[in-house]
């Protein structure tokens, strides 16, 4: 079988959880990974026997004085593999497309761009099938695909009216949190809706959501309360029967003594989930 060859460009909090879910594909292999940092961050790719590439050949050269094995720059990864995945922080992604364009290369970018950039927003267990055949796609956020897979889950029950949501947004990157983050104070969103619920809707247009937002000091997780209005009425038991037929959604019962968010990352560090994740919407 050949394998679809898969490049990382930006190897950060999202670029190496995507590069090591890369490898663990029978179909895929990593091309490489690029970013420009030449510190402990892109050591750890070469530690993994990840091809290293640098953005450009300055950063190359930077790498190569701190001792990191650069083969190449962005264009050199590009030559060698099928897609792209970019990973940078926000809005840079978008100064790259043309690059990708022009290079005829499949490309998916990551939330914190504008769904606009590939007109195609994904969330796989709502909309997969309509990305077959694309030349790209954007990924959306982790709240927005919390708030996807959670309501996908009760539309495709039939029980989904409409769905009004307020958000705790964790204040930064737990690996950043030395460099910024609120603390001692929250912070409420000027605007309403808050953007999650319009950018669920580039994934299902039908969706009918609002959400608020507020930044909390605290750097573990998110976490959304929400007011669902049903189609009908219907038992808890449904209800939660609904929830469970996502694979994305775990329940989460607070008899388990699973009562707050630090427990439940502890419960996954307890786990062996790389970097103590949970892939799936904890929902209590
Ligand atoms: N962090 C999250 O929890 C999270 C969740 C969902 C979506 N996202 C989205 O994912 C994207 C990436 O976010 P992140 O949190 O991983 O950012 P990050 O800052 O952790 O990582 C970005 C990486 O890109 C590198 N980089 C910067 N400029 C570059 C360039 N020109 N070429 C190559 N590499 C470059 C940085 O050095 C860094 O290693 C953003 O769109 C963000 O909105 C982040």
């Amino acid at each position: 079988m050949k394998k679809i060859k898969v490049a990382v460009n930006g190897y950060g909090v999202i670029g190496k959880r995507v590069a090591d879910a890369v490898v663990l594909q029978d179909d895929m292999e990593l091309a490489g990974v690029c970013d420009v940092v030449s510190d402990w961050r892109i050591r750890v790719a070469e530690k993994k026997n990840y091809p290293v590439f640098a953005f450009n050949n300055d950063f190359k050269k930077q790498m190569t004085n701190s001792g990191v094995n650069a083969i190449g720059n962005l264009d050199d990864l590009i030559d060698t593999a099928d897609i792209i995945i970019d990973c940078t922080p926000k809005k840079i992604a978008s100064k790259n497309i043309e690059k990708y364009k022009k290079a005829n290369i499949k490309f998916i970018v990551q939330g914190g761009e504008k769904h606009e950039i590939t007109g195609h927003s994904f969330s796989a267990e709502n909309n997969y099938a309509t990305a077959i055949g694309l030349e790209s796609t954007r990924v959306v956020s982790c709240n927005t695909t919390s708030i996807i897979r959670t309501l996908t889950a009760l539309k495709k029950a039939g029980l989904l009216r409409k769905a009004r949501g307020t958000l705790l947004r964790r204040a930064t990157d737990p690996w950043e949190s030395h460099l910024g983050g609120i603390m001692n104070t929250l912070v409420p969103e000027p605007e309403i809706p808050s953007h999650q619920g319009p950018d669920a809707q580039t994934v299902d247009n039908e969706l009918d959501v609002i959400t608020a937002a507020v930044k909390v000091p605290e750097t573990l997780s998110h976490l959304h309360y929400w007011n669902v209005q049903l189609t009908r009425k219907a038992s808890k038991e449904e209800v939660i029967a609904a929830f469970k037929e996502s694979t994305r959604i775990s329940m989460i019962n607070y008899a388990d003594g699973l009562s707050s968010n630090n427990t439940i990352k502890e419960l996954m560090l307890a786990m062996g989930r790389p970097y103590g994740d949970m892939y799936e919407v904890a929902l209590w």
